[in-house]
């Protein structure tokens, strides 16, 4: 399979922003002099002061990551402001609502003055430059608004998807030391309602600093008040001035947090900042994406992940273009929606996740086929693998064979694409992500650490530093250095395995941490056994992901009860409800297998990879049990399994 190659047309080739021809001298110079290169990419954006110093970065202890440090800007300004001379009555926003009879185009003048009236109402509810914001909303045009009125006046936003329970969305309040939460009424989500209000209430009961819930009528459902502390949005936007400056912000001052999990401890706040960021993502939306002026570009993702933050709202707002945000669901109210809306506002990039996409196959072609999507270019996969079918019915079925596919591997951390095709560039293999992006320096590393050359496959880890990338864990730079930079000293690890083959292309095979990937969402193992174990009648429990069909992984989890507690259904039931309250829906887990005991080290370290190969049901090579404490364990594991459906 890795020499099956799919070559760009001329037609893409002919306009690209990159040829094949351009991309290994640009990438030599790259890697070879990044002040001048990144010193180059810097014109891209508008600068109120121009940076003189380009590159200020260590990935040794102290680690410290500082791009164009005396650059001041603002992200607001070059996402709208800078703008409005040419392209004002531009559209810059598209919303597409859960109801297909539900739609609006929102042009750059507007979107200079919704933001700044949002912007206004901030400041006169006393947010200041530095202060965070918590932004919890449905998939509307103002969860854009707000973003980007913080980033107007030097607020910190910390997006929260809105499919987290409120355990998780107090968590995040209460780690950033946020006082303010924007939300909605109610969010529509396939034609159902998501509980924004009430999750909201439910969180800041245990968030006594929250002074301000600022709340969109997005639904007009009943909802509980507390005349204290609630606003709504129109009662506090509507009357606010449509001129608010854009506050003079320093390259490295915060833009946003956002929290992840990791494979271990709680989610932590990814914090990114403001110049490298915004070169980074506004660089490799148009690069990656062809993104040529005039296009209509839909990225599917909702804002409460990196790729809504990098690829709905910076990147491409940053760039002039016209950005689609789609409230729905790929399967509502049938399996053609996403090519109707393609067809319908004349989509010509279309970015979305492998899991939509093997949820769509599965349904059979015809769906698709009754649709034109003759606009269509450019196609993008995020988030996880792409096997090889999805793949490859995505371009034959929906792109039909001219849509070059851009399989873009990064990260929260990252900030931006890190491996990935260009269009014009890089021929393409299913289900490689194939080639770096500018500035990006990939290794693959053995388990000490030692670099492996030409062929090979072992650990993913990036020699040097890039604009884009974190800059701290927020409020914790040890377990910033500690988590990404102590694994292989001196090193970015990525946490995930790689293959690099003859022609040098890498095919990313996932996570090797404690980490599962769970539709594109990531997951800490540690943290939904945490939420298992919170369960009155649980003693223990690990969780492993197991290769799923639909979601890439899904979720195993083996629960020992506590002495004299009775296994059943219904308390499996209990066991999943706990999970779905603590962390959400997302984090269901698809199976739970009763278990006496776990298969453990004579150290007490569970032997997880014993864990992983019981739930794939690859259960003719668990490898060496013999150092195990007790392995009739692994007896009762293979006899007690169960098969996930
Ligand atoms: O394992 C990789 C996988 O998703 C992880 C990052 O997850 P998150 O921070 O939630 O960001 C997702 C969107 C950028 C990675 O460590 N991943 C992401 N994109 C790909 C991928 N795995 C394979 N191929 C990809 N294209």
């Amino acid at each position: 399979m890795t020499k099956e190659l799919f070559q760009p047309s001329a037609a893409i080739t002919s306009k690209a922003h990159i040829t094949a021809a351009q991309y290994d001298a640009l990438y030599q110079r790259s890697i070879s002099d990044p002040d001048g290169f990144w010193g180059d990419m810097a014109d891209r954006i508008t600068w109120f002061k121009k940076p003189t110093k380009i590159k200020n970065t260590s990935f040794n202890a102290p680690v410290s990551i500082k791009w164009y440090e005396d650059g001041v800007l603002n992200a607001a300004y070059n996402c709208i402001d800078r703008h409005l001379p040419a392209r004002a009555n531009q559209t810059a926003l598209i919303w597409e609502g859960d109801n297909p009879n539900e739609s609006k185009h929102i042009t750059y003048a507007q979107l200079k003055d919704e933001v700044s009236k949002l912007a206004n109402a901030l400041k006169a509810r006393g947010v200041k430059k530095g202060d965070r914001v918590t932004i919890y909303m449905p998939m509307v045009p103002e969860a854009t608004y707000a973003m980007l009125a913080c980033a107007r006046i030097g607020a910190v936003h910390s997006v929260v998807f809105g499919g987290f329970s409120p355990d998780s969305l107090k968590d995040r309040i209460l780690d950033c030391d946020s006082n303010i939460v924007i939300t909605a009424d109610e969010g529509l989500r396939g034609g159902k309602k998501v509980p924004l209000k009430k999750n909201t209430d439910e969180a800041l009961k245990s968030c006594p600093d929250v002074s301000t819930v600022i709340v969109l009528k997005r639904t007009g459902g009943d909802v509980a008040w507390n005349a204290k502390r609630d606003v709504w949005w129109h009662d506090i936007v509507d009357t606010q001035s449509t001129d608010c400056p854009c506050e003079e912000m320093n390259a490295e001052d915060p833009l946003f947090i956002l929290y992840t999990s990791g494979s271990t401890g709680k989610p932590k706040g990814v914090l990114h900042t403001t110049g490298g960021y915004m070169v980074y993502t506004s660089l490799t939306h148009e690069w990656v994406f062809d993104y040529q002026p005039g296009e209509v570009y839909w990225c599917t993702a909702d804002v409460g992940w990196v790729t809504g933050h990098s690829y709905i709202v910076y990147g491409p707002l940053a760039n002039g273009a016209t950005s689609l945000i789609f409230e729905g669901v790929p399967n509502y109210p049938d399996f053609s929606r996403f090519w109707q809306v393609v067809d319908k506002h004349k989509v010509n990039i279309f970015y979305t996740a492998p899991t939509a996409i093997r949820a769509l196959l599965r349904e059979g072609d015809e769906w698709v086929k009754k649709t034109s999507r003759s606009t269509l270019r450019i196609l993008g996969s995020v988030g996880e693998p792409i096997n090889h079918e999805a793949w490859m019915w995505y371009n034959a079925v929906v792109g039909e064979g001219r849509c070059p596919i851009v399989d873009t591997w990064w990260q929260t951390e990252t900030g931006g694409h890190m491996i990935t095709p260009l269009p014009g560039a890089v021929a393409t293999k299913p289900g490689s992500a194939t080639k770096p992006f500018f500035g990006v320096a990939p290794e693959i590393v053995d388990g000490e650490g030692h670099i492996m050359n030409g062929p090979c496959e072992g650990n993913l880890c990036i020699a040097d530093a890039w604009p884009g990338m974190m800059r701290t864990v927020f409020r914790d730079h040890a377990r910033f250095e500690q988590t990404y930079f102590s694994t292989f000293k001196g090193k970015y690890f990525t946490g995930d395995g790689c293959r690099r083959d003859d022609d040098g292309y890498y095919w990313i095979t996932g996570r090797v941490d404690d980490v599962i990937n769970v539709s594109g969402h990531r997951f800490g193992t540690a943290e939904i056994e945490s939420a298992i174990n919170e369960h009155d009648c649980v003693a223990e429990s690990a969780v492993v992901g197991f290769p799923h069909d639909l979601k890439g992984q899904g979720i195993y989890a083996y629960v020992i009860l506590n002495t004299g507690r009775e296994p059943s259904e219904e308390m499996k039931k209990e066991i999943v409800q706990v999970v779905r309250k603590i962390i959400g829906p997302i984090a269901t887990p698809d199976v739970i297998q009763w278990v006496s005991g776990l298969p453990k080290t004579r150290s007490g370290k569970i032997m997880r990879r014993i864990l992983r190969k019981v739930a794939a049901g690859e259960i003719d090579s668990l490898g060496d049990t013999s150092t195990l404490a007790d392995p009739a364990v692994v007896d009762e594991l293979l006899k007690n399994r169960q098969t996930p459906t």
